[in-house]
């Protein structure tokens, strides 16, 4: 069997494969609150045959919201929508996970349909942003952010706290800490968008506290049984690469001791200085450096792409498990085509019986 297919357990949560949904915002829910579009969307992703279904980036706060159109997890009708995607993805065998998170100075933006840009100051749509400093992202994501108290830093993470609660109390098994993509914890991480002067800025143990301080918080309220994980960019290939990496690596074994289960490595997108280098499995080679310097399981994204890519990640130990993204929006049975590809005797097992069923018979016609 390819280790594509091997079942993978972490603390009290098996997944059937280690192909995982990586979260992908729908930029589709009013107020905050799932509908039928989530609905089906997830459920056809966890039908398609995934072991992990991770819900998008869920804010846990108005402001925390990349645009108004953002999932939620800052009031109790918004988790009470998200139990019956969380039953739908259960029943389909896929194990229900979500992100939760805080956009911070790239918050307050159209849809990427609608610009992607920063919503204009005199729309009523917008709100102030928030961030480490007030220091802007730049180009059309220009809004200057208002650099947080120390009392805007204690609210923002007992946010954190009360979302992981909601995401506990809606079912959901697996909990992934935005921590990447330019958004508020990486904000403070990285240099590019933190020149406080404060516990929280200045040396990298500064920088991380904020990150450091949510994950302690967060693993109070998450059970113990169940996996704490993190999306973390580590890299920002911005020439200054081989530093960011090594602060990374010493805030990543923090909070290993702290509670973090599983690193999901990821990219900075917090300059539009970078250069990236583009290409299949690129991210794999850190996310194997991540795994054996810290001691954390790990997993990466970014064009991972084909069934062979996926395998050979596996196979070389730099990852546990595989982020699937746009790979799964062209193909939610995707899992499918991969255990097809692989040489799986009986592929269809990743489907649904109602499927599967008629597919053997199919292929063995
Ligand atoms: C439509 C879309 C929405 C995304 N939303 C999120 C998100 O909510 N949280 C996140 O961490 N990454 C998000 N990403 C990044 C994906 O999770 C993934 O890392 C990226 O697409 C690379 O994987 P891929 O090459 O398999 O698509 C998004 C990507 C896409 C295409």
């Amino acid at each position: 069997m390819p280790l594509l297919f091997e079942p993978y357990t972490l603390k009290g949560t098996t997944l059937r494969n280690r192909i995982a949904v990586s979260p992908m915002c729908q930029y589709s829910a009013e107020n905050g609150v799932i509908n039928d579009w989530h609905r089906a969307h997830y459920t056809a992703l966890a039908r398609g045959g995934a072991g992990l279904v991770v819900v998008e980036a869920t804010a846990v706060s108005p402001e925390g919201r990349i645009t108004p159109a953002d999932t939620g997890l800052w009031n109790d009708t918004q988790r009470d929508a998200f139990r019956p995607v969380v039953a739908a993805i259960k029943d389909a065998g896929a194990v229900p996970g979500i992100q939760i998170g805080h956009a911070g100075r790239k918050a307050s933006a159209n849809r990427p349909w609608e610009g992607d840009d920063h919503i204009p100051e005199d729309d009523q749509r917008g709100w102030q942003t928030i961030a480490a400093s007030a220091i802007a992202f730049g180009g059309g994501l220009g809004k200057v952010p208002k650099a947080m108290t120390l009392e805007d830093i204690a609210r923002v993470q007992a946010d954190f706290v009360s979302a992981a609660e909601r995401a506990r109390d809606a079912g959901f098994e697996w909990l992934m800490l935005h921590f990447a993509h330019g958004y508020l914890a990486q904000n403070f991480f990285s240099r590019h968008s933190n020149q406080r002067d404060d516990a929280y800025g200045g040396s990298a143990e500064n920088r991380g506290r904020f990150l450091l301080e949510t994950v302690r918080a967060v693993r109070k309220v998450w059970p113990a049984h169940l996996p704490l994980s993190a999306r973390f960019s580590v890299i920002e290939f911005d020439g200054q690469d081989e530093a960011m990496l090594t602060e990374a690596e010493e805030l990543i074994r923090a909070m290993k001791a702290e509670g973090l289960d599983f690193l999901d490595v990821s990219i900075g997108f917090n300059t539009s200085e970078a250069k990236i280098p583009w290409g299949p499995g690129f991210m794999g080679e850190t996310a194997g450096r991540i795994r054996r310097q810290t001691g954390l399981p790990t997993a990466t994204s970014w064009y991972v792409g084909t069934p062979e890519t996926a395998e050979a990640m596996l196979q070389k130990g730099q990852v546990d498990l595989v982020m699937m993204g746009r790979p799964l929006l062209e193909n939610p049975h995707w899992p499918y085509a991969a255990a097809r590809a692989l040489g799986v005797q009986k592929p269809s097992w990743t489907l649904p019986a109602p499927y599967a069923h008629w597919l053997e018979r199919y292929r063995a016609a």
